[in-house]
Protein backbone atom coordinates (compact mmCIF):
# COMPACT_ATOMS: atom_id res chain seq x y z
CA UNK A 1 0.00 0.00 0.00
CA UNK A 2 1.15 3.42 -0.81
CA UNK A 3 1.32 4.92 2.69
CA UNK A 4 2.25 8.53 1.65
CA UNK A 5 -0.64 8.82 -1.43
CA UNK A 6 -3.56 7.09 1.42
CA UNK A 7 -2.10 9.77 4.04
CA UNK A 8 -2.39 12.53 1.71
CA UNK A 9 -5.69 11.51 -0.13
CA UNK A 10 -6.65 11.34 4.01
CA UNK A 11 -5.87 14.62 4.77
CA UNK A 12 -7.33 16.19 1.42
CA UNK A 13 -11.19 14.56 2.71
CA UNK A 14 -10.41 15.47 6.08
CA UNK A 15 -10.18 19.24 4.62
CA UNK A 16 -12.79 18.64 2.21
CA UNK A 17 -15.39 17.54 4.57
CA UNK A 18 -14.73 20.36 7.20
CA UNK A 19 -14.78 22.66 4.85
CA UNK A 20 -11.21 24.44 6.87
CA UNK A 21 -10.35 26.30 3.55
CA UNK A 22 -8.01 28.38 5.83
CA UNK A 23 -5.76 25.48 6.73
CA UNK A 24 -2.72 25.09 4.66
CA UNK A 25 -2.08 22.06 2.72
CA UNK A 26 0.16 20.06 4.66
CA UNK A 27 1.41 17.06 2.39
CA UNK A 28 2.88 15.36 5.16
CA UNK A 29 -0.09 15.40 7.21
CA UNK A 30 0.16 11.98 9.09
CA UNK A 31 -1.90 8.57 8.72
CA UNK A 32 -3.83 7.95 11.71
CA UNK A 33 -5.68 4.87 12.96
CA UNK A 34 -8.09 3.43 15.15
CA UNK A 35 -5.19 1.40 17.32
CA UNK A 36 -1.43 1.86 18.60
CA UNK A 37 1.01 4.31 18.31
CA UNK A 38 -0.77 6.57 15.85
CA UNK A 39 -3.90 5.73 17.30
CA UNK A 40 -7.37 8.06 18.31
CA UNK A 41 -5.45 9.04 21.76
CA UNK A 42 -2.21 9.99 19.84
CA UNK A 43 -3.94 12.14 17.03
CA UNK A 44 -3.40 15.46 18.41
CA UNK A 45 -0.04 14.97 18.18
CA UNK A 46 0.19 13.62 15.03
CA UNK A 47 0.24 17.13 13.02
CA UNK A 48 -0.45 20.71 14.47
CA UNK A 49 -3.58 20.36 12.44
CA UNK A 50 -4.57 17.65 14.01
CA UNK A 51 -4.47 19.51 17.33
CA UNK A 52 -7.75 20.02 18.01
CA UNK A 53 -8.22 16.16 18.36
CA UNK A 54 -6.42 16.48 21.88
CA UNK A 55 -6.98 20.09 22.88
CA UNK A 56 -10.62 20.46 22.08
CA UNK A 57 -13.42 20.80 24.42
CA UNK A 58 -16.08 20.25 22.10
CA UNK A 59 -15.24 16.87 20.74
CA UNK A 60 -17.06 14.01 19.10
CA UNK A 61 -18.67 11.43 19.42
CA UNK A 62 -19.85 11.42 22.75
CA UNK A 63 -21.96 8.45 25.47
CA UNK A 64 -25.89 10.04 25.54
CA UNK A 65 -27.22 9.46 29.12
CA UNK A 66 -30.82 9.34 28.81
CA UNK A 67 -31.16 10.22 32.36
CA UNK A 68 -28.98 13.59 31.66
CA UNK A 69 -30.21 14.86 28.72
CA UNK A 70 -32.29 17.73 28.28
CA UNK A 71 -36.10 17.72 26.76
CA UNK A 72 -36.18 21.20 24.75
CA UNK A 73 -39.64 21.58 23.73
CA UNK A 74 -38.28 24.82 21.26
CA UNK A 75 -36.44 22.13 19.17
CA UNK A 76 -37.42 21.94 15.67
CA UNK A 77 -38.56 18.65 13.87
CA UNK A 78 -35.49 17.73 11.24
CA UNK A 79 -36.87 18.68 7.77
CA UNK A 80 -35.29 16.34 5.34
CA UNK A 81 -35.72 17.41 1.75
CA UNK A 82 -33.18 15.15 -0.09
CA UNK A 83 -33.53 14.71 -3.87
CA UNK A 84 -31.89 11.82 -6.60
CA UNK A 85 -28.87 12.78 -7.12
CA UNK A 86 -25.83 10.78 -9.37
CA UNK A 87 -23.68 9.68 -6.53
CA UNK A 88 -20.26 7.78 -6.17
CA UNK A 89 -19.50 5.25 -3.52
CA UNK A 90 -15.36 5.10 -2.99
CA UNK A 91 -13.36 4.10 -0.29
CA UNK A 92 -12.14 6.92 1.95
CA UNK A 93 -8.87 4.88 3.33
CA UNK A 94 -11.09 5.00 6.72
CA UNK A 95 -14.39 4.23 5.95
CA UNK A 96 -16.72 3.38 2.66
CA UNK A 97 -18.59 6.59 1.74
CA UNK A 98 -20.74 8.03 -0.98
CA UNK A 99 -19.93 11.46 -2.11
CA UNK A 100 -22.21 13.36 -4.39
CA UNK A 101 -21.32 15.89 -7.30
CA UNK A 102 -24.87 17.69 -7.47
CA UNK A 103 -27.46 18.72 -5.18
CA UNK A 104 -28.90 16.15 -3.39
CA UNK A 105 -31.10 18.28 -1.02
CA UNK A 106 -30.78 19.88 2.32
CA UNK A 107 -31.56 19.05 6.09
CA UNK A 108 -33.59 21.81 8.03
CA UNK A 109 -31.83 22.91 11.19
CA UNK A 110 -33.71 25.80 13.26
CA UNK A 111 -34.69 27.43 10.06
CA UNK A 112 -30.87 26.89 8.54
CA UNK A 113 -30.35 24.79 5.30
CA UNK A 114 -27.16 22.35 5.23
CA UNK A 115 -26.69 20.82 1.59
CA UNK A 116 -26.22 17.05 1.62
CA UNK A 117 -22.77 16.30 0.80
CA UNK A 118 -21.82 12.55 1.68
CA UNK A 119 -22.60 9.98 3.86
CA UNK A 120 -20.34 7.45 5.15
CA UNK A 121 -20.72 4.86 7.81
CA UNK A 122 -18.07 3.58 11.10
CA UNK A 123 -18.28 0.47 12.77
CA UNK A 124 -19.05 0.26 15.65
CA UNK A 125 -20.89 2.87 16.37
CA UNK A 126 -19.17 6.02 17.72
CA UNK A 127 -21.98 7.87 19.47
CA UNK A 128 -23.17 5.42 22.48
CA UNK A 129 -26.81 5.56 24.22
CA UNK A 130 -26.49 4.63 27.87
CA UNK A 131 -23.06 3.23 27.61
CA UNK A 132 -24.17 0.80 24.73
CA UNK A 133 -22.41 0.96 21.57
CA UNK A 134 -24.46 -0.57 18.40
CA UNK A 135 -22.71 -2.45 15.40
CA UNK A 136 -22.95 0.64 13.21
CA UNK A 137 -23.48 3.89 12.36
CA UNK A 138 -24.23 6.28 9.63
CA UNK A 139 -23.21 9.45 9.37
CA UNK A 140 -25.15 12.05 6.49
CA UNK A 141 -23.11 15.09 6.14
CA UNK A 142 -24.11 18.39 5.36
CA UNK A 143 -22.57 21.68 4.94
CA UNK A 144 -24.28 25.18 4.80
CA UNK A 145 -23.53 28.11 2.58
CA UNK A 146 -21.61 29.84 5.20
CA UNK A 147 -19.39 26.91 6.16
CA UNK A 148 -21.01 25.18 9.54
CA UNK A 149 -21.79 21.25 9.60
CA UNK A 150 -24.65 19.37 10.80
CA UNK A 151 -24.42 15.50 11.00
CA UNK A 152 -27.40 13.43 11.16
CA UNK A 153 -26.15 9.80 12.81
CA UNK A 154 -27.98 6.92 12.35
CA UNK A 155 -27.41 3.56 14.72
CA UNK A 156 -28.03 -0.19 13.91
CA UNK A 157 -28.28 -3.15 15.38
CA UNK A 158 -28.34 -6.52 14.45
CA UNK A 159 -31.53 -8.39 13.03
CA UNK A 160 -32.79 -10.64 10.37
CA UNK A 161 -34.07 -7.45 8.68
CA UNK A 162 -31.63 -6.18 6.09
CA UNK A 163 -30.88 -2.08 5.83
CA UNK A 164 -32.74 -1.03 2.35
CA UNK A 165 -30.40 1.37 1.94
CA UNK A 166 -27.59 -1.15 1.74
CA UNK A 167 -29.48 -3.66 0.05
CA UNK A 168 -30.15 -0.56 -2.89
CA UNK A 169 -26.33 -0.31 -3.59
CA UNK A 170 -25.70 -3.80 -2.65
CA UNK A 171 -23.91 -4.26 -6.39
CA UNK A 172 -21.92 -1.42 -6.08
CA UNK A 173 -20.55 -2.52 -2.82
CA UNK A 174 -19.67 -5.77 -4.46
CA UNK A 175 -17.79 -3.77 -7.32
CA UNK A 176 -15.97 -1.85 -4.77
CA UNK A 177 -14.37 -4.59 -3.08
CA UNK A 178 -13.31 -6.24 -5.89
CA UNK A 179 -11.63 -3.38 -7.13
CA UNK A 180 -9.82 -2.92 -3.81
CA UNK A 181 -8.55 -7.01 -3.90
CA UNK A 182 -7.22 -6.24 -7.49
CA UNK A 183 -5.36 -3.20 -6.20
CA UNK A 184 -7.22 0.20 -6.63
CA UNK A 185 -7.10 1.26 -3.16
CA UNK A 186 -9.06 4.41 -4.36
CA UNK A 187 -11.71 2.62 -6.62
CA UNK A 188 -14.45 5.10 -7.22
CA UNK A 189 -17.68 3.17 -8.52
CA UNK A 190 -20.42 5.50 -9.86
CA UNK A 191 -24.18 4.32 -8.63
CA UNK A 192 -25.60 7.04 -11.05
CA UNK A 193 -28.97 8.48 -9.57
CA UNK A 194 -29.16 7.62 -5.82
CA UNK A 195 -32.29 7.59 -4.16
CA UNK A 196 -32.05 8.32 -0.38
CA UNK A 197 -35.57 8.39 0.43
CA UNK A 198 -35.32 5.36 2.93
CA UNK A 199 -33.08 7.53 4.90
CA UNK A 200 -35.40 10.28 5.82
CA UNK A 201 -38.27 8.18 6.87
CA UNK A 202 -40.03 10.63 9.86
CA UNK A 203 -37.96 11.54 13.25
CA UNK A 204 -39.86 11.41 16.10
CA UNK A 205 -36.98 11.86 18.55
CA UNK A 206 -33.29 12.87 18.08
CA UNK A 207 -30.15 14.07 20.62
CA UNK A 208 -28.65 17.37 19.85
CA UNK A 209 -25.27 19.13 20.21
CA UNK A 210 -22.77 20.86 18.98
CA UNK A 211 -19.16 18.60 18.91
CA UNK A 212 -16.74 17.86 16.02
CA UNK A 213 -15.70 15.61 13.04
CA UNK A 214 -14.79 12.10 14.34
CA UNK A 215 -11.80 12.06 12.74
CA UNK A 216 -8.97 13.95 12.02
CA UNK A 217 -8.11 16.87 12.18
CA UNK A 218 -11.33 17.11 14.55
CA UNK A 219 -13.15 20.40 13.78
CA UNK A 220 -15.41 21.68 16.46
CA UNK A 221 -18.15 23.25 13.74
CA UNK A 222 -20.82 20.01 14.15
CA UNK A 223 -24.37 20.54 14.76
CA UNK A 224 -25.00 16.78 15.69
CA UNK A 225 -28.23 15.14 15.58
CA UNK A 226 -28.40 10.97 16.87
CA UNK A 227 -31.42 9.34 15.30
CA UNK A 228 -33.13 8.15 18.70
CA UNK A 229 -34.93 5.21 16.61
CA UNK A 230 -32.02 2.55 16.09
CA UNK A 231 -32.33 1.10 12.95
CA UNK A 232 -32.01 -2.69 11.55
CA UNK A 233 -29.09 -4.26 9.98
CA UNK A 234 -27.78 -7.86 8.69
CA UNK A 235 -24.42 -9.02 10.21
CA UNK A 236 -23.08 -9.77 6.51
CA UNK A 237 -24.50 -5.80 5.37
CA UNK A 238 -21.83 -4.81 8.18
CA UNK A 239 -19.52 -7.12 7.18
CA UNK A 240 -19.76 -5.89 3.69
CA UNK A 241 -18.88 -2.67 4.61
CA UNK A 242 -15.98 -3.72 6.60
CA UNK A 243 -14.30 -5.92 3.85
CA UNK A 244 -13.21 -3.23 1.48
CA UNK A 245 -11.65 -1.67 4.17
CA UNK A 246 -7.55 -2.52 5.24
CA UNK A 247 -7.26 -4.03 8.82
CA UNK A 248 -6.15 -0.73 10.82
CA UNK A 249 -9.84 0.78 9.64
CA UNK A 250 -11.99 -2.28 9.86
CA UNK A 251 -12.79 -0.99 13.07
CA UNK A 252 -13.42 2.57 12.81
CA UNK A 253 -14.54 4.06 15.26
CA UNK A 254 -13.15 6.86 17.87
CA UNK A 255 -14.16 6.17 21.24
CA UNK A 256 -16.10 8.59 23.30
CA UNK A 257 -15.02 12.02 24.10
CA UNK A 258 -15.92 14.05 27.40
CA UNK A 259 -18.79 16.04 27.69
CA UNK A 260 -17.17 18.85 29.75
CA UNK A 261 -19.51 21.90 29.63
CA UNK A 262 -21.74 20.37 27.08
CA UNK A 263 -25.50 19.60 27.52
CA UNK A 264 -27.28 17.41 25.23
CA UNK A 265 -30.83 17.93 24.13
CA UNK A 266 -33.84 15.83 23.50
CA UNK A 267 -36.56 16.39 20.97
CA UNK A 268 -39.68 14.59 21.20
CA UNK A 269 -42.60 14.63 18.53
CA UNK A 270 -45.26 13.56 20.99
CA UNK A 271 -43.86 16.46 23.52
CA UNK A 272 -43.77 19.45 20.36
CA UNK A 273 -47.36 18.29 19.30
CA UNK A 274 -48.96 18.71 22.43
CA UNK A 275 -47.76 21.75 22.42
CA UNK A 276 -49.25 22.77 19.29
CA UNK A 277 -52.12 21.67 19.93
CA UNK A 278 -52.71 24.07 23.04
CA UNK A 279 -51.42 26.76 20.73
CA UNK A 280 -54.65 26.19 18.56
CA UNK A 281 -57.13 25.84 21.23
CA UNK A 282 -55.43 29.18 22.11
CA UNK A 283 -56.10 30.96 19.05
C1 LIG B 1 -22.63 10.58 -12.76
O1 LIG B 1 -21.30 10.59 -12.25
C2 LIG B 1 -20.42 9.81 -13.01
C3 LIG B 1 -19.09 9.77 -12.26
O2 LIG B 1 -18.71 11.03 -11.80
C4 LIG B 1 -20.31 10.39 -14.40
O3 LIG B 1 -19.42 9.61 -15.16
C5 LIG B 1 -21.69 10.41 -15.04
O4 LIG B 1 -21.63 11.04 -16.29
C6 LIG B 1 -22.68 11.12 -14.15
N1 LIG B 1 -24.02 10.95 -14.70
C7 LIG B 1 -24.88 11.95 -14.79
C8 LIG B 1 -26.23 11.59 -15.33
O5 LIG B 1 -24.61 13.10 -14.48
C1 LIG C 1 -34.34 25.62 2.47
O1 LIG C 1 -34.61 24.52 1.63
C2 LIG C 1 -35.98 24.34 1.37
C3 LIG C 1 -36.18 23.03 0.65
O2 LIG C 1 -35.38 22.92 -0.46
C4 LIG C 1 -36.48 25.55 0.57
O3 LIG C 1 -37.87 25.39 0.29
C5 LIG C 1 -36.23 26.79 1.39
O4 LIG C 1 -36.57 27.92 0.62
C6 LIG C 1 -34.79 26.91 1.80
N1 LIG C 1 -34.63 28.01 2.74
C7 LIG C 1 -33.68 28.88 2.63
C8 LIG C 1 -33.63 29.92 3.72
O5 LIG C 1 -32.85 28.85 1.75
C1 LIG D 1 -21.62 28.65 12.33
O1 LIG D 1 -20.98 29.65 11.61
C2 LIG D 1 -20.92 30.87 12.26
C3 LIG D 1 -20.28 31.88 11.34
O2 LIG D 1 -20.03 31.39 10.08
C4 LIG D 1 -20.16 30.74 13.56
O3 LIG D 1 -20.15 31.97 14.26
C5 LIG D 1 -20.82 29.68 14.41
O4 LIG D 1 -20.08 29.47 15.58
C6 LIG D 1 -20.94 28.40 13.66
N1 LIG D 1 -21.68 27.45 14.43
C7 LIG D 1 -21.19 26.29 14.73
C8 LIG D 1 -22.07 25.40 15.51
O5 LIG D 1 -20.09 25.94 14.39
C1 LIG E 1 -12.67 -5.14 15.96
O1 LIG E 1 -13.36 -5.17 17.20
C2 LIG E 1 -13.91 -6.44 17.50
C3 LIG E 1 -14.71 -6.32 18.79
O2 LIG E 1 -14.89 -5.02 19.19
C4 LIG E 1 -12.81 -7.46 17.63
O3 LIG E 1 -13.37 -8.73 17.88
C5 LIG E 1 -12.03 -7.50 16.32
O4 LIG E 1 -10.93 -8.37 16.44
C6 LIG E 1 -11.53 -6.15 15.92
N1 LIG E 1 -10.96 -6.22 14.60
C7 LIG E 1 -9.82 -5.63 14.25
C8 LIG E 1 -9.38 -5.83 12.85
O5 LIG E 1 -9.16 -4.96 15.03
Amino acid sequence: MNISSLSLSIFLLSLLISGASTLQLDPKAPLFTYSGTCGPDRWGSLSPVYSKCSSGKWQSPVNIRKDKVFLNRNLKPLIRDYRPANATLINNGFNIGIHYEEYAGVLNVEGKNYTLKQLHWHSPSEHRINGVQYPLELHLVHKSDDGNLSVVAVLFQYSVHADPFLSEIKEGMNELYKEVCKGDEEAHIPLGTLDVKQLKKNTKKYYRYVGSLTTPPCSESVTWNILAKVRCITKEQVDALKAPLHSPYKNNSRPCQPLHERKIELYNELYVKNKNKNKNNDN
